[in-house]
């Protein structure tokens, strides 16, 4: 039977997909226009589903869950580049430990992606210190995955909270998709 991280994998793959091809063919690695607006976007993106898991931890649903400094990061980041952040989402409600660890997913994975886009960031001439902060922090956060999905395998989850899992990871990457779309970041994404 596949693990529960074979099924979000699964159940994400082809949105994955998509957000890294907003990402390639609206070239936010290209220049620094591009890159502030891939930062205005993951800030609104990593605001929102931390006050969503930060409500769900106090209510006792988000065992394990530390709050991470990325929504800080990306806030320093902006103002490092010159831009003010965006707007907030609307926050989603996280009703069971399943939705919490589908949301986890999509922040904690994007880690690994974070491996690969930080060099690109470091070549426009960003440093940890200005405009990389973000990157260079969430890249190395990787050496928490491990964890994360030791507890993903090992949680208590009926039937009910096994569906709010995989429902919630994917509409993590929707939100992280209407994030790079939306217009109060600095330029147009295509899909
Ligand atoms: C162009 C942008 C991106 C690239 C090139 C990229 C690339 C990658 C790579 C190489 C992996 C590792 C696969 C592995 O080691 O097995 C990965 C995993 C992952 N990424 Fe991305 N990524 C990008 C953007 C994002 C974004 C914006 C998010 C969400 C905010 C995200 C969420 C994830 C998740 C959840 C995983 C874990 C998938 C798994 O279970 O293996 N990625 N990505």
């Amino acid at each position: 039977m596949d693990c529960r991280r074979d099924r979000l994998r699964a159940a994400t793959g082809p949105l994955h997909g998509l957000v890294e091809q907003m990402i390639e063919r609206s070239g936010l690695f290209n220049d620094l226009q591009g890159y502030g607006h891939f930062l205005a976007a993951m800030h609104r993106f990593h605001a929102c589903a931390e006050k969503a898991l930060r409500e769900a931890a106090r209510k006792h649903l988000a065992p394990g869950w530390r709050q991470p400094a990325s929504a800080r990061l990306l806030r320093g980041d902006l103002s490092a580049i010159g831009l003010a952040p965006a707007k907030r989402q609307p926050v989603p409600v996280l009703a069971n430990r399943g939705a919490v660890l589908g949301l986890r997913y999509v922040i904690q994975g994007s880690a690994l992606g974070a491996t690969q886009l930080l060099p690109r960031a470091l070549a426009l001439g960003v440093s940890a210190g200005r405009g990389g902060a973000f990157l260079t922090h969430h890249a190395a956060c990787t050496r928490e995955w491990p964890d994360y999905l030791s507890q993903l395998e090992g949680a208590e989850l009926g039937p009910a909270e096994l569906d709010s899992m995989e429902d919630t990871a994917r509409q993590g990457f929707e939100l992280v998709g209407d994030c790079l779309r939306s217009r109060c970041c600095a330029m147009e994404v295509h899909a």
